[in-house]
């Protein structure tokens, strides 16, 4: 049995979309189990440009089953706009292509108000989301009595019972929060929302049987992660995270795959450090240089365009990444973006109370006063967007990824040098 799994090991963003595209063609099965729309992941080839969000990047291959396990958030809307815009240019997908978790969880409208107005009560301490409703449905899921999961959805009586039963309750919440958010009414979310039940019933299944099937059959399975390991909800940047655990831990609860099936894991990083939205960011390069990573990386959020916040790369918070999820490998992705610098910096401690540190620290308050020590390493000038071997990359550039991989301490096996598929090295 041969299962790999693709985690992000920063703040998200580590384009793990592209290495996911590429391993898929390996695989009979490629499974979203955590998050919402409000992931983002971008994959480029022969010149067309894909930006998924809710479907498993595995859609974009006809040969294999593209999975949205029980972890996932779904907002039925924005996953059939997106299934449409896929359709429409690359032929329909069949329902025995697409499954959806039964037991996964149903956003709607009132998640997004009830969002809005928890932020807004934050003032300068939001936690900046994505505002998709992501943390209020995961929230309705841990407190059960407002919770719809799918299977509930795609039931109409149960559905609208349901929604008698949750929208009083939500709007006498939200109205006292924000008296100006707009009032639900049962009815005409259930009239709308059971056109999109309609269209989602054939798609939904119970996938955890679908994934043991495929175990046992000896399927080769391909876990997609989503955010990163410090957005983790029990192991991130708390409160500064999203609502799910986004590292390796979260494979087994998302999907219902025991971890043990999992033979291969590659931790994805980006040659430096980026993060969206608020929380503590010891390597942010508030400056000229994090300006430039910004416009060479075309640094701005997939879901909310929002600019990425650019830093040097933090081997601190990528190493605890890496151990949380247990990597055995990382793909160090967009290191084209650093040619051109005279030198660059990776963080491999910080000063915290003047104490060298290299746990990565549990409390918020901590972590902003951490100062990065860097050890600093000579740029190189050439354009390597053309070098598909490690032995043709420019000397201080290999010098730059094999530190990263020696500060965090697993071997570097996948070096991405452009967006396209093409534009990687393989070792
Ligand atoms: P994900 O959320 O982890 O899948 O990452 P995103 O798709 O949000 O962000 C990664 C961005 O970098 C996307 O726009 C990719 O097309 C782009 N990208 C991926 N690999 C490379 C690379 O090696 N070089 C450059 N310049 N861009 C890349
Ligand atoms: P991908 O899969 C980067 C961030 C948001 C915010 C925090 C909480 O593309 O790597 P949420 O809406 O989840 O409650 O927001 O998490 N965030 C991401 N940042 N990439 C993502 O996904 C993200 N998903 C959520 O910006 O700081
Ligand atoms: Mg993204």
């Amino acid at each position: 049995m041969t299962a790999t799994s693709v985690i992000g090991l920063q703040w998200g963003d580590e384009a793990k979309g592209k290495i996911v595209d590429l391993l898929t063609p390996e695989h009979d099965v490629v499974v979203r189990y955590l998050g919402g729309n409000n992931a983002g992941h971008t994959v480029k080839f022969d010149g067309e440009t894909y930006k998924l969000s809710l479907l498993p990047a595995g859609i974009l291959h006809n040969t294999v089953v593209s999975v949205i396990a029980t972890g996932v958030v779904i907002n039925p809307k924005a996953f059939l706009t997106e299934l449409d815009g896929i359709t429409s240019r690359r032929g329909a997908v069949p329902p025995e292509r697409l499954m959806i978790s039964d037991r996964a969880h149903v956003i709607f409208p009132y998640h997004m108000a009830e969002e809005a107005a928890f932020e807004k009560a934050r003032g300068c301490d939001a936690i900046g989301t994505t505002m998709r409703g992501i943390g209020t449905c995961y929230r309705d899921k841990a407190g059960r009595t407002h919770a719809i999961r799918m299977g509930d959805f795609i039931r109409p009586e149960t559905l609208k019972k349901r929604l008698h039963e949750v929208v009083p309750q939500k709007n006498i919440m939200i109205q006292a929060l924000n008296p100006d958010a707009p009032v639900f009414d049962a009815d005409t979310i259930f009239n709308e929302y059971t056109a999109y039940a309609d269209r989602l019933r054939p798609h939904v299944v119970d996938t955890t049987a679908f994934l043991h099937r495929a175990v046992r059959e000896n399927k080769k399975l391909l876990f997609e992660g989503a955010q990163g390991c410090l957005l983790d909800i029990d192991h991130g940047t708390f409160p500064y995270v999203t609502s799910s655990n986004s590292s390796g831990c979260g494979i087994h609860s998302g999907s219902g795959v025991s971890e043990r099936e999992i033979n291969r894991m590659i931790g994805v990083v980006k040659a430096y450090t980026t993060r969206v939205g608020g929380g503590a960011f010891p390597t942010e390069l508030d400056n000229e240089i994090g300006q430039r990573i910004r416009e060479v990386g075309r640094e701005y959020g997939t879901v909310t365009g929002r600019p990425r916040r650019c830093g040097w790369f933090d081997a601190v918070a990528a190493g605890y990444g890496a151990r949380l999820s247990g990597v055995d490998c990382l793909a160090v992705m967009l290191l084209d973006v650093l040619s051109g610098h005279e030198e660059l910096q990776i963080c491999e401690a910080y000063e915290i109370d003047g104490q060298r540190v290299t746990d990565f620290p549990s409390q918020i308050d901590e972590l902003a006063k951490a100062k990065p020590i860097y050890r600093t390493i000579a740029g190189w000038k050439e354009d390597i967007t053309g070098v598909r071997r490690l032995a043709d990359l420019p000397v201080n550039a290999r010098r730059y990824v094999d530190a990263i991989g020696e500060v965090i301490g697993y071997p570097v096996e996948i070096v991405s040098v452009g967006p396209d598929r093409d534009q990687t090295i393989l070792e």
